[in-house]
């Protein structure tokens, strides 16, 4: 199994491991994420969910086998594809989410960041969200939030040329909480997510749905038009030679188009 889950101490823990692959994210794996999100919602001893992946890489995104051989969107819309649903149940969850980024955070595993509420990366942790490398568009809400927590002008280096980031960027410009030690962010974040058991459960959750209740319908209605897009993004010989040329381990030729 790839996503390994574990509730200890009032925390719910969602680990990605599947380091062979450098944790890219199959079907199977967004949705044991969503499960795991679901029953955590559901269990009253749940006060906090904690993200994390294994040493050096957080995640490398979704997995681009399964982008070229079962494309989100194929048959049916984007949203009630296993991704689909992943992105709804972490943007609509009312406990709180912390993560623990180290190494490389890619696609979505830097965007999911935008929907998480305490975030910590380790000083090797890198960022990106290279969509426009493969011939694709934002995801996540991420075009909507990118800009508001940055400004337009860092958003279009990280959206429109796909920069990487460093950790001490990301906390510059609003995605971190905090830079820590590779070595200790692990235990930072599980300390700081188990602040929630001396709190009361139902005046945090009210909170965290006030702080994200006057985006909640945009980010929504975001994710949706983004998810048609990337849909059709994804099928655009653009985005084929992409993806093609990162499975065949070559740059891809884009003077064609
Ligand atoms: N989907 C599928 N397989 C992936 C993957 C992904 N997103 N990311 C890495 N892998 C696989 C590689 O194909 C390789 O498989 P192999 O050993 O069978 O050849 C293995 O994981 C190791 O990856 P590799 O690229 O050799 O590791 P690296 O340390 O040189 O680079 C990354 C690590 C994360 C920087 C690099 O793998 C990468 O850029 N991945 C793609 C990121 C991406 O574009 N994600 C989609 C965003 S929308």
């Amino acid at each position: 199994m790839s996503i390994k889950t574990g509730i200890h101490n009032g925390v719910a823990s969602i680990e990605i491991a599947r380091p062979e692959k450098k944790n890219a994210l199959t079907l199977a794996m967004y949705d044991a994420m969503s499960d795991a999100l679901d029953a955590a919602r559901d269990d009253a001893t749940v006060r906090a969910v904690l993200f994390s992946g294994q040493p050096g890489i957080f995640t490398s995104g979704n997995d681009i086998e399964d982008f070229i051989a079962r494309p989100p969107g194929q048959g049916s819309p984007m949203l009630e594809s296993p991704v689909g649903r992943f992105l709804m149940t972490l943007s609509n969850f009312d406990k709180p989410v912390v993560a623990a980024v180290t190494g490389a955070a890619i696609g979505i595993g830097t965007t999911l960041l935008l929907h998480c509420d305490l975030v910590y990366v380790a000083d090797d942790a890198r960022l990106a969200m290279p969509f426009i490398s493969l011939g694709l568009v934002p995801e996540f809400a991420s075009s909507l939030l990118v800009p508001q927590l940055m400004g337009m002008r860092r958003a279009a280096e990280k959206l429109l040329l796909g920069d990487p980031f460093t950790a001490e960027q990301a906390v510059e410009c609003g995605i971190a909480n905090a830079v820590l030690p590779a070595g200790e962010l692990l235990n930072h974040a599980r300390r700081m997510a188990e602040r929630f058991n001396a709190l009361p459960p139902g005046a945090v959750r009210e909170s965290k749905r006030l702080m994200r209740a006057p985006q909640r319908e945009l980010i929504a209605a975001t994710i949706r038009s983004e998810g048609e897009l990337f849909a059709s993004r994804l099928r655009s010989p653009e985005a084929l030679e992409a993806l093609q040329a990162f499975m065949q381990k070559r740059k891809p030729d884009f003077s064609k188009f």
